[in-house]
């Protein structure tokens, strides 16, 4: 029987979310319809978000001083590279020419994430475990903070993400800004 949600320790919890938001991928993936993408899109980018709100601010934090920092430090950095996805995708939708490739790119992304993350011996939950940190009181914390920040995005639908290690993502001055144009129809009445 899979262990209930109250009991799990910080590793366990933070897999368990693992496991939900590469469901949800899975089920956007078969969506039909737009509206049911729609809907799936925005389920996992919040669980996505809130999932790294624990790590963040609870796992990461606990582990400075007691792993690798190249390890953490590369956590934050693919955290920001999928948080800069993931505001894009909730700014979006489904009539969007990228929005499905968008969400799939995303899932790409965490998959080499959450496998860095549960690495056998040289992952960062492993890495963790080994030095000794308190998981029960790790995972109390996050299943206080699940509530709080679940709470807060949805209390702020759409506000994005904020990166932590990027200084380069405000993109105003980019030298090629022109938004990408739908090719025309081919077939169609005006094919070129
Ligand atoms: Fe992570
Ligand atoms: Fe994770």
């Amino acid at each position: 029987m899979a262990q209930a949600y109250d009991d799990m320790d910080a590793i366990a919890l933070l897999k368990a979310d693992h496991r939900l938001i590469e469901d949800l991928f899975e089920q956007f993936e078969k969506a039909s319809g737009k509206a049911e993408q729609k809907r799936l899109a925005e389920k996992l980018v919040l669980e996505l978000k809130v999932h790294t709100v624990l790590e963040e601010e609870i796992l990461y934090p606990a582990c400075r001083g007691e792993i690798d920092d190249h390890k953490l430090d590369e956590g934050y950095v693919e955290h920001d590279a999928t948080k800069v996805l993931m505001n894009d995708i909730e700014a979006g939708g489904p009539d969007e020419h990228f929005y499905a490739t968008k969400v799939h790119v995303l899932s790409e992304m965490m998959e080499h994430h959450f496998e860095e993350e549960e690495a056998a011996k040289k992952g960062i939950f492993s890495l963790a475990r080994h030095a000794g940190l308190d998981m029960k009181d790790l995972a109390d914390q996050m299943r206080l903070r699940r509530e709080t920040a679940m709470a807060e995005f949805k209390a702020h639908p759409g506000r994005p993400s904020e990166t932590r290690t990027f200084v380069g993502d405000n993109v105003d001055s980019a030298l090629v800004d022109e938004p990408f144009e739908e090719p025309p129809v081919r077939g169609g009445v005006e094919a070129r």
